[in-house]
């Protein structure tokens, strides 16, 4: 039997050398899905511009690619936009988002000189204003809208439709626009919407464009505002298991920029500049991570459980949002390796939902055995937590096959740092 490799390294070894769990992510998928995105948009058409949803994956070297590849990034936190900070990431590439931006974060975007505020309420515009006018400012600003369109996709990570917390209706946004216009240091540079994510096809994202372009127009004609930039979000699905089809970016990309070209001409608009903020599909398929199998019970009748040594704090993604994942044993791989057991992968956790996966079938699974589950690289790490105090892995990233050791992994001394006694 086999070992499995990831882009070059052997992943047996990895944990051999850095331990288990651990991230295991590609520098050269990530540039290679970067360079595919921008491509296809910001290659093909003009003044179009990818961004990076920094919440899907935040590492410094993350920030180093993104620079070098001349991406922007969305920030939705003054912790996600210090460490964009001391990477000295350009302040005019970032979008502040978040829905409750507090005023230590407004005044550090402020002092940085973010390219735009994303906003969703009037509050916060008005805040910015007011903010802004004592330093003398005047940053652009976007409307987040909610457009009403319900994607197909897990309801926690549906961002757009009647429930959602996100965004501003059409009618609170003619309100909010008007403001806009009417504040001096706001600058009403455009609108916002992100339907939701992981979506498999390009559906929502067109009917959610064709409401924003006609609320585009009816914003013109009635009261004169002008969109200059329209950001359209991210959301673009990506494969966790060969059962998910999601469709190629060229098949969300073309058609959404050919149709706010053809509708702006036909209306003697000018068309905005176009933003996308992928964050998953640069991030997810480009990782990987790694267990050890600590027990194998078999229960008659019900399942074998293989325990490892992770789970809920470095994803808690199966049970926020029933996510599936793929998996394999990284030392028994190949076509000698037959599955040939349901499996569960447990957790570690004291937490019944910390099932990193239910019911895959695996070769004979025992332990000590190094399990690789996989597309892992998005919101796993980012989203990584101390439950039952687990320090969170380290992550090894790999260019050209050679791995390096980029985050290492928490000490239980970091896990109780902040303690004051
Ligand atoms: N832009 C905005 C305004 C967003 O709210 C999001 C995701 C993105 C871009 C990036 O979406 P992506 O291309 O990655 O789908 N924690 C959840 C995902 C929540 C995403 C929320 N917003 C998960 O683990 O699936």
């Amino acid at each position: 039997m086999s070992h499995f490799f990831f882009h070059g390294a052997d992943t047996v070894e990895l944990a051999g050398t850095y331990g288990t769990p651990l991230y295991v992510v590609s520098e050269d998928e990530i540039t290679a899905r970067i360079r595919e995105i921008k491509s296809r948009f910001d290659g093909r058409h003009e003044r179009c511009h990818t961004h990076f949803a920094a919440k899907a994956f935040l590492t410094k070297d993350m920030l180093r690619i993104l620079k070098r590849e001349g991406v922007g990034l969305d920030v939705v936190s003054g912790g996600e936009l210090y460490l964009a900070r001391e990477m000295g990431f350009p302040a005019d590439e970032i979008a502040f988002h978040g829905n409750s931006k507090t005023e230590r974060e407004i005044s550090e975007g402020l002092g940085y000189g973010v390219g735009k505020f994303v906003c969703d309420s009037l509050d916060e515009i008005k805040l910015i204003d007011e903010m802004a006018r004592s330093r003398g400012a005047c940053p652009r600003v976007l409307i987040r809208v909610n457009p009403g369109v319900e994607g197909n996709t897990h309801p926690h990570m549906l961002t757009s439709g009647g429930r959602t917390k996100f965004g501003l209706p059409p009618d609170l946004l003619r309100q909010a626009a008007a403001e806009c216009m009417a504040l001096q240091n706001v600058t009403a540079a455009g609108l916002h919407f992100h339907v939701g994510s992981q979506l498999m096809d390009p559906e929502t994202h067109l009917e959610a464009l064709d409401i924003l372009l006609g609320i585009i127009k009816a914003l013109r004609d009635e009261m004169g505002f002008e969109t200059e930039i329209l950001d359209m979000g991210g959301g673009f699905g990506v494969a966790y298991t060969p059962a998910d089809k999601p469709a190629r970016i060229d098949d969300f990309m073309t058609p959404m920029v050919t149709r706010a070209e053809e509708f702006c001409a036909a209306n003697g608009l000018a068309r905005p500049d176009l933003i996308i903020e992928p964050g998953r599909y640069i991030a997810g398929p480009s990782g990987i991570t790694l267990y050890t199998v600590e027990s194998v019970k078999e229960i008659p009748g019900v399942t074998t459980y293989a325990g490892v040594d992770g789970g809920y704090p470095d994803n808690p993604r199966p049970a926020l949002y029933e996510a599936v994942y793929d998996a394999v044993i990284a030392n028994k791989y190949g076509a000698d390796a037959a599955p040939v057991k349901n499996v569960t992968l447990a957790g570690k956790c004291c937490e019944s939902g910390d099932v990193v996966i239910r019911d895959i079938m695996l070769p004979d699974i025992e332990r000590g055995d190094i399990v690789a589950v996989l597309c892992t690289g998005a919101y796993c790490h980012s989203m990584a937590n101390n439950y039952n105090k687990n320090p969170i892995p380290a992550i090894v990233m790999i260019k050209d096959g050679t791995p390096r050791l980029s985050v290492r992994r928490q000490t239980y001394r970091d896990i109780y740092a902040c303690d004051m006694t």
